[in-house]
């Protein structure tokens, strides 16, 4: 029992040092204002004493000895020192405010800049809200209870220890009564901890389902809508409310008894000295003012002893959350530069997939042993099946993914040795599912390039045949197109990230099904723009529709995960059982029935 409660106080100092040295470099620029408000709670702390320790003359001098000037300085002074304390109070409580906010700032800065350092695979496994809990709510948690407990911890300490020297002041025998109930009053706090921990996990897991459970309906309202879901996304809230619920009482269950408990020994303590005080009185050991100032201390000592055991709780709790915060600071994105990573530069002569095979989930291939050589200037074009690892092949090479095992080489080197920032300057990617950002068609576009100009922007605009369009909205270029594009139609969304991509110019070039959006006219037109701006471009293409990538000087087949058939288009054609000649006949036969 001993050696427990020594390693159980061991965790506990460590886990103070430990959490305060973590911090402390987010503290460090505000260090004078965050000592000045710990600091200035000391003298706030300590005036609570004073109207105890006036009530002693004023009970012996006024009541007692009928001198009646004291009757008129105790109150000024009482008076005098509550509104020293009320100014120092604000200025604490300014301070604390200013410094916690600083703070969560700058801890929050860091996790945004870890969270676009992690790799796509990151996010694949993560919800949304816990996204949003793990780098908002966390690093709020962390923060507010750091310096604003400390405070209040100082603060209360500082009362206690004014207020218990008062009492001393008045009588050592009850005093010594008093301070062994209190410290007899204060052992269920080292109950807390390991009690909180888990629950608080569970409450986080809770409240990142609500998070993610908003974001589904903002983002998926119209497929709730023409399903019905309605009742049953209520039902699926309904019942994480209900966890949550369930969470908040058992943490309260578990916590809450701790101030009564306080309470309860410390109103035993009161009864004590009340009893013991009359005794003492009685016998003409004490004066009837220390007996009052004596009980008046004791009484005010009731608000910072029973609050220190809240303040204990919210301490646990950032603490807990500070833990939470640096497991994700120290986590090391799976995709990074490689130690001695080089600048690629723009002038590439071939690309080669080498033995690549490659697993979402270890265990289940995606990919196996993909073997090709794209050299500058050529197009390569993958088609097949849905979801037989197309759009995973091209994600390889900007290093979305890293291969499991085999190599992408660029000019012979492996791309993982080459800086990404320089391996993704040289690559433009239109997606299957583009992202456009909330703000104008310009802008997105222009995040492309930031430095392209006017010229450029608009020979982009004309090459992804997005003038028309343009001409014909109000606001032009500088139209408002919503969060993720919601007000344009997929065909325009897919134009303006080709725009985008145009003005990228970068040598090589992915394109993942980037005309698929587009009706017959558009689709001839892009594809045109396509090829002026292929001519000097290494470019990886997918399409399912064949007349697309006709040109190509090579045509991959890919279906689960494997090559079955590479080579030129009439090349492909001349074998009459491949799967490309199916493919190009069932479309040949729509594309007949269509017309
Ligand atoms: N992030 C992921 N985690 C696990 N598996 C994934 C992930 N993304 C894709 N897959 C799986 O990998 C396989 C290949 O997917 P991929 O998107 O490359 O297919 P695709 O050929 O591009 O299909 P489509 O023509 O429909 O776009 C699929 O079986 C898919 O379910
Ligand atoms: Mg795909």
């Amino acid at each position: 029992m001993k050696l427990t409660k020594d390693i159980r106080e061991k965790i506990l100092h460590n886990m103070f040092v430990e959490n305060y040295k973590r911090m402390w470099p987010y503290m460090k620029p505000f260090w004078f204002r965050a000592l000045l408000s710990v600091l200035v709670a000391i003298p706030v702390g300590s005036l609570d004493a004073v109207i105890a320790l006036s009530l002693k003359p004023y009970m012996d001098v006024v009541m007692i000895d009928k001198n009646l000037q004291t009757a008129w300085y105790i109150p000024l002074m009482i008076i005098g020192f509550t509104i020293v304390q009320g100014v120092l109070r604000y200025m604490a409580e300014y301070l604390n405010t200013w410094v916690g906010a600083k703070t969560t700032n700058l801890l929050k800065l860091d996790l945004y800049k870890k969270m676009l350092a992690f790799e796509t695979e990151f996010f694949n496994k993560k919800n949304s809200g816990d996204v949003i809990f793990m780098f908002n709510n966390n690093a709020e948690m962390a923060c507010s209870g750091l310096l604003n407990n400390l405070k209040s911890f100082v603060q209360k300490f500082f009362t206690a220890i004014s207020l218990i020297a008062v009492l001393f002041y008045n009588s050592w025998q009850l005093a010594l009564v008093c301070v062994a109930i209190m410290l007899l009053s204060m052992m269920p706090m080292t109950l807390v901890r390991k009690k909180i921990n888990s629950i608080m996990n569970q409450t986080i897991v809770a409240d990142s389902a609500l998070l993610t459970a908003y974001n589904e309906t903002y983002n998926g309202n119209k497929t709730i809508i023409s399903y019905n879901l309605d009742g049953n996304q209520r039902n699926k809230f309904e019942r994480v409310l209900d966890g949550v619920f369930h969470l908040r009482m058992k943490m309260l269950q578990r916590t809450r008894w701790l101030t009564p408990v306080m309470h309860v020994i410390l109103s035993v303590g009161i009864g004590l000295a009340i009893w013991f005080g009359s005794y003492l009185i009685l016998h003409g050991i004490i004066t009837a003012g220390s007996f009052v100032s004596f009980l008046t201390a004791l009484i005010m000592l009731y608000t910072p002893i029973k609050s220190i055991g809240g303040t204990y709780n919210s301490v646990l709790m950032s603490f807990l959350a500070i833990e939470r915060v640096f497991d994700i600071l120290d986590a090391k994105p799976a995709i990074t530069d490689n130690p001695g990573a080089r600048d690629m530069s723009g002038d590439i002569h071939e690309i080669e997939f080498k033995n690549v095979n490659f697993e979402y989930t270890p265990g289940v291939p995606v990919l196996r042993d993909i073997n090709f050589r794209v050299k500058r200037g050529e197009t390569i074009a993958f088609v097949g099946n849905s979801g037989g690892g197309k759009s995973t092949v091209v994600s390889l090479l900007p290093r979305f993914y890293d291969v499991t095992s085999g190599a992408v080489l660029i000019d012979g080197v492996d791309v993982r040795n080459i800086t990404l920032k320089s391996l993704r300057a040289n690559i433009g990617v239109v997606f299957q599912d583009n992202f456009l950002f909330s703000g104008t068609i310009r802008e997105n576009i222009m995040m492309g390039n930031e430095n392209a100009t006017a010229d450029d922007l608009e020979r982009a605009v004309k090459m992804a045949c997005l003038d028309d369009f343009i001409k014909t909205i109000p606001g032009g270029l500088d139209a408002q197109i919503g969060e993720r594009g919601v007000l344009l139609s997929g065909g325009q969304k897919q134009r303006v990230a080709i725009a985008r991509a145009f003005l990228k110019n970068a040598p090589i070039l992915v394109l993942d099904e980037a005309t698929s959006a587009l009706d017959n006219k558009s689709e001839a037109v892009v594809q045109r723009a396509i090829e002026n701006l292929m001519r000097d471009k290494t470019v990886f293409v997918i399409a399912h529709r064949l007349s697309t990538i006709k040109n190509a000087n090579k045509i991959m087949v890919i279906n689960q995960g494997v090559v079955v058939e590479s080579g030129t288009h009439e090349e492909l054609l001349q074998n009459e059982n491949g799967a490309y000649k199916a493919l190009y006949d069932m479309q040949f036969k729509t594309d007949k029935r269509v017309k």
